[in-house]
């Protein structure tokens, strides 16, 4: 049974240091903040008939408990960009696999063409898939491919 558009709901969880948008690094993060980016998913969201609760923290922990969370509230996805964390936690990448709430990483950065130790992702490859490189639409584009794993998975 399909899934009504409006029945799905998202939690978007951005890492560490992402609070600091618009000031960190933009030749390398851009230039919006990341209650701009905030704004850009959940216009999208509406665009797609979704609704989207964010959280950014830089506690790996808090991470990890939103995803719990996620999983016991019936929220439908998770798009997250976990920053240096997507590198480093095995806790996460383990947090994302005991879920079994579909989830897609999105990075503003293209990771691939950067220092070699960004080229290791441990959480990436427990997500439906992920998206790097595209600047703040690194998250639309990563909205727009959730929603579909989503419709597509619940109309099977
Ligand atoms: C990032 C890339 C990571 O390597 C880095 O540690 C970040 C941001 C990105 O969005 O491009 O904090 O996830």
């Amino acid at each position: 049974m399909a899934l009504r558009p409006d029945e799905l709901s998202v939690l978007v969880l951005h890492g560490p240091n992402l609070n600091l948008l618009g000031n960190r690094e933009p030749e390398i993060y851009g230039a919006e903040t990341l209650r701009e980016i905030d704004a850009l998913v959940i216009a999208e969201a509406a665009d797609l008939g979704a609704s989207v609760r964010s959280l950014q923290s830089n506690h790996e922990g808090e991470l990890i408990d939103a995803l719990h969370a996620a999983a016991d509230q019936g929220v439908h996805g998770v798009l997250f960009n976990l920053a240096g964390l997507s590198h480093t936690s095995i806790a996460l990448r383990d947090a994302i696999t005991a879920i079994s709430v579909p989830c897609v990483e999105v990075h503003i950065s293209n990771v691939f063409a950067r220092e070699p130790f960004r080229h290791r992702l441990l959480t990436a490859g427990a997500c439906v898939g992920s998206i790097s490189g595209f600047g703040a639409a690194s998250y639309t584009l990563g909205l727009r491919a959730l929603i579909g794993y989503l419709r597509t998975r619940n109309a099977e």
